[in-house]
């Protein structure tokens, strides 16, 4: 694998401080040198980074729309360039309204692209669906070709362009939407996996179906949109908007493992992990050490073990 790595310090998704220190804590763990020791090319892009935008009032519901839209600006262009470099792109956030810039700097690289979003939330609300005003809840509903006529204009969101069909969209981990995102899911036909479908068919089966879903056509690459509040909260703690009941890390895992064998991902984003909001070192170590392995999932770790083809028994 020839993996490119992107750090974009960015909160202004949400408001809860912190998440903007995500990226440099997922290095601080050995990202790289772990990815170069399973055998992975690795080249660390740095971090993005992002000019304060003055006078971002709110435009009706929207929290710092204006900072959100450049922010995700520089980003898509940053993505789009280590795609054309030849990698497979890691974007390390910050919260989860970077997929914006992520998915459509992607997109611009490729023709069509398979979306996995893995996470307790569905973050398909519009602008006038959000009961909140966070646009961290909001990024695919500015990305699906289905739900472009219900997007307003927003200040320094003029570039953005849907890129993804409804059909090309599968959720797994979801436990938390709002009425609004519920309808979108059931109006659109979007395939989803709720923890419900995850106790009833378990893990390896839920994989199997968002494989038969994603490959039903043609093999698209795939983009999987990793919120680190898919996991429980007893083993990823430290985030914005923690949620009971989540994946447990081997489910985790898993989905990393399968997604990796497929041979399609093209990009991951990992996001909303937030070191501020752990009561302690502990807390802030399990969370942080996830992100990391379900990294390493993606890019050939395996937990049977592995050698070198050329290995000799001493
Ligand atoms: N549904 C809520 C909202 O729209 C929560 C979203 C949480 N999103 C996240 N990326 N953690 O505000
Ligand atoms: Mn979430
Ligand atoms: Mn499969
Ligand atoms: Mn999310």
């Amino acid at each position: 694998h020839s993996v490119g790595i992107i750090g974009a310090p960015f909160s202004k998704g949400q408001q809860r401080d912190g998440v903007q220190r995500g990226a440099d804590h997922i290095r601080a763990a050995g990202l790289v040198q772990k990815l170069k020791g399973q055998g992975c090319v690795v080249k660390d892009y740095g971090n993005l980074t992002f000019e304060d935008v003055p006078k971002d009032e709110p435009v009706g519901m929207l929290k710092t729309p204006r900072a959100v839209g450049r922010a995700n600006e520089l980003l898509a262009g940053a993505v789009q360039k280590i795609k054309s470099d030849g990698n497979t792109c890691v974007m390390l956030g910050g919260d989860h309204s970077l997929a914006i810039g992520s998915i459509s700097g992607h997109a611009a690289s490729r023709n069509e692209l398979s979306v996995l979003w893995v996470d307790a939330h569905a973050d398909i609300n519009t602008p006038l669906t959000t009961p909140t005003g966070n646009i961290h809840g909001q990024p695919l509903s500015y990305l699906i070709y289905e739900l472009h006529s219900k997007i307003p204009i927003i200040p320094n969101f003029s570039w953005l362009k849907p890129c993804v069909a409804a059909k090309d969209v599968v959720f797994i981990g979801l436990r938390d939407l709002d009425p609004g995102e519920h309808y979108i899911l059931k109006h659109l036909g979007i395939k989803a996996f709720s923890m419900t479908e995850v106790d009833r068919l378990g893990i390896a089966k839920v994989m199997e179906q968002t494989c038969d879903h994603m490959f039903s056509k043609v093999k698209k690459p795939i983009h999987l949109s990793f919120d680190i509040d898919a996991l429980d909260p007893s083993v990823s703690p430290a985030t914005g908007t923690p949620v009971a009941g989540g994946l447990t890390y081997r489910e985790g895992i898993y989905i990393t493992e399968h997604i990796c064998q497929t041979g399609l991902l093209s990009a991951v984003d990992m996001v909303e992990v937030n070191p501020n909001l752990g009561k302690t070192e502990d807390e802030i170590k399990s969370t942080v050490n996830a992100a990391v392995d379900l990294l390493l999932g993606c890019f050939g770790r395996v937990r049977e073990g592995s050698h070198e083809p050329d290995y000799k028994i001493p």
